[in-house]
């Protein structure tokens, strides 16, 4: 056992693309740990770069897991999130050439971040530019604990870990509200018409009711104790532009109904709000399950997903739906006192979970 362990340690050290000299000493903390996870592999390597007084500026995000109001939200209307703590981490360093970005958990490794029009690149460059220093280059490494393209906002926490990496290389002095606006124009080049709620979650890292109407409005939710969630992948990987302009063209169709939908998912915002704060997961999961019906209405949920939403509340789910834009990408449920028991059902049906939320 201690033997698979070390094993399987050694993997992870090198997906986070541990270096030699610090391999064994990662290895071994990582079983120590009892985390044999890529992102903590990162940590490690993170704290002990920074004990060696290392040449590397790091920066953390969170990822976001939305629990009632997507799709809607891009019209203005509420919707309720939570963070994935400290989800992403990013290290900027000088370099001669040209920059590159690595994210050695997604099996991108040292990529010229001008040959990536689209992806974590584009991304890169455009940062450069928002921050005035598209005439240097870097190397950048992106260490992630959240799968790629599942609706847990890793787009958005990465150009946040990026933002925060270079104002802490150079100085820069920036403020959330800065760091916020460059990763929002991330969002906007990478779908579109983004509502920014995945990378205000990742700014500030807090449980809120979020809205952008005329203006950003955000209510940071004060939470009685850690949410108990289970967040599980399906197979497929949900393409947020691809789901937010299907979205749009049906709603083109008919309009009346949909933006009814959007009305009621605004009110279940609300009152979710409320029922999170107070800890009435009774209430919460309810509306999770109301806001479910009306995301598989608007045609964004897919047999498997709906599947999947089936097994966690007979596993004893209180509510469970899909997050995030769908079409493929998680569900989240809320499960108090049966959190073991829907990830078990859910794992045991062949599906990846992350676990609690780490809040
Ligand atoms: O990018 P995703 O899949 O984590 O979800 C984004 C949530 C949407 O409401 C579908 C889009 C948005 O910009 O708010």
């Amino acid at each position: 056992q201690q033997g698979h362990m070390k094993l399987h340690a050694r993997s992870v050290a090198s997906s986070a693309d541990v270096p030699d000299e610090l391999f064994d000493a990662v290895v071994d903390e990582l079983v120590t740990s009892g985390e044999i996870k890529v992102w903590k592999a990162a940590e490690i390597l993170e704290e002990k770069r920074g004990r060696s007084g290392g040449q590397t500026a790091a920066g953390a995000a969170a990822g976001k897991v939305i629990l009632l109001g997507e799709h809607a939200v891009v019209y203005g209307k509420h919707a309720v999130a939570l963070p994935i703590a400290d989800a992403v981490s990013a290290e900027v360093r000088s370099a001669e050439q040209a920059s590159t970005v690595s994210v050695p958990a997604w099996n991108i490794r040292d990529q010229a971040v001008a040959d990536d029009a689209s992806g974590v690149g584009a991304a890169v460059t455009l940062i450069l530019q928002e921050l005035g220093i598209a005439d240097s280059h870097f190397a950048i490494r992106l260490h992630s604990s959240l799968p790629r393209a599942m609706g847990l906002g890793s787009s958005a926490a990465f150009a946040v870990a990026i933002v925060r990496a270079f104002d802490a290389e150079l100085g820069l002095g920036l403020d959330n509200a800065k760091i916020n606006a460059v990763a929002f124009a991330c969002e906007k080049l990478a779908h579109g018409t983004p509502s920014g709620i995945d990378n205000t979650v990742a700014t500030y890292g807090e449980a809120m009711l979020f809205r952008r109407a005329e203006s950003l409005e955000l209510e940071k939710l004060k939470l009685v104790e850690p949410v108990p969630l289970v967040i599980a992948c399906s197979s497929q990987s949900g393409l947020t532009a691809e789901q937010v302009a299907g979205v749009r063209r049906r709603r083109a169709q008919s309009r009346a109904q949909y933006d009814a939908v959007f009305e009621q998912m605004d009110a279940l915002s609300l009152t979710g709000a409320a029922a999170l704060a107070r800890g009435d997961y009774a209430e919460l999961g309810m509306l999770m399950n109301v806001c479910h019906g009306l995301l598989n209405a608007i045609e964004v949920s897919t047999p498997e997903l709906e599947a999947m939403v089936s097994i966690a509340r007979s596993a004893g789910a209180a509510g469970a739906k899909v997050t995030g834009s769908g079409g493929g990408g998680s569900i989240v449920a809320l499960s108090p006192g049966a959190v073991d028991d829907v990830r078990d059902a859910l794992e045991e049906a062949g599906f990846l979970t992350l676990g609690h939320s780490k809040t």
